[in-house]
């Protein structure tokens, strides 16, 4: 039976790759930020899988030493924490010189610096078990600059480059641990547009908008069939082809319109 501890599991993508876990049996370790929030993912969660052991734990993963106490909080609640999946983040729409620079440092530190504390403490437990994965929750904003998004899609950036270079440092020393990149477009159906007053945004009804069904299934496959690198969305896997062949100055083009606010 496995273990997964997923950051912020009760919301958006985190809950639907709970759900998909919860059916195969496993157990599930949430942390997330808003007990309330954490509550109703529960609730949602049972109605499906009632038989589904759910631990929570309320953490703001923006806060200095958060990594270390989820660590302690898991490795004291279950035996060993088989998959970490890296979810939890947020992000913001608009110039950068507009956006407030507290909520854009919280967001550095909840997007890059928690997955990458995270990462540290379970993945040496994962070395020591010579097993283990860890899925990093990254996106399609991570393979160019994104004028209007600058920051979010540098954390994505930072999120895609880092687990690529570490999945491939693991594969060269022959290591049973894998570390999974997942790289969804515009997800139509979570929180993540309102939450982040993006809800206007082209990209949400763009050129490669998904669902949380297609990711979690491009990640389910991944996971059955040990790919590390998913870009999830057929359509997102097309304009992939697309990219090597586009200059700098069309792909900023295609960025302007898809970030652009719809009228
Ligand atoms: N939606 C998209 O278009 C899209 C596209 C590509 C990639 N992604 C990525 O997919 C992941 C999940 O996003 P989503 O679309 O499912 O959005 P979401 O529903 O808003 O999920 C974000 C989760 O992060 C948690 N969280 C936020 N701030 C936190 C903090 N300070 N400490 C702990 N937990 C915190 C939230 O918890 P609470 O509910 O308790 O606040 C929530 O569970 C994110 O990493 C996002 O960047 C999203």
């Amino acid at each position: 039976m496995q273990t997964v501890l997923v950051t912020g599991g009760s919301s958006g993508l985190g809950l639907a790759i709970s759900t998909r876990f919860a059916q195969q049996g496993a157990t599930l370790l949430w942390v997330s930020h808003d007990a309330e929030e954490l509550e109703r993912g529960r609730d949602q969660l049972r109605q499906l899988h009632p038989d589904t052991t759910v631990h929570t734990l309320v953490q703001d993963l923006t806060e200095a030493q958060a990594a270390e106490q989820v660590h302690a909080w898991a490795t004291s609640t279950v035996e060993r924490v088989d998959v970490l999946v890296n979810n939890a983040g947020f992000g913001n729409h608009g110039p950068v010189h507009t956006q407030d620079v507290q909520r854009e440092i919280a967001m550095i530190h909840l997007n890059a610096i928690a997955l990458y504390a995270l990462t540290r403490c379970f993945l040496s437990d994962m070395r020591a078990r010579d097993a283990g994965t860890i899925v990093q929750i990254s996106s399609n904003s991570s393979f160019q600059p994104i004028p209007l998004m600058a920051t979010y899609a540098a954390t994505k950036g930072f999120v895609t480059q880092f687990s690529r270079a570490l999945s491939e440092e693991l594969r060269m020393e022959g290591s049973g641990v894998a570390v999974v990149t997942l790289c969804p477009a515009a997800i139509a159906d979570t929180p993540f547009r309102k939450v982040n007053d993006m809800d206007r945004v082209q990209t949400f009804d763009g050129l490669a908008t998904t669902t949380t069904a297609e990711v979690t299934r491009d990640l389910f496959r991944a996971l059955a069939t040990g790919q590390r690198f998913v870009v999830s969305g057929w359509r997102q896997r097309a304009l992939m082809w697309l990219r090597p062949f586009l200059p700098h100055r069309v792909m900023m083009m295609l960025v302007r319109r898809e970030t652009a606010i719809r009228g």
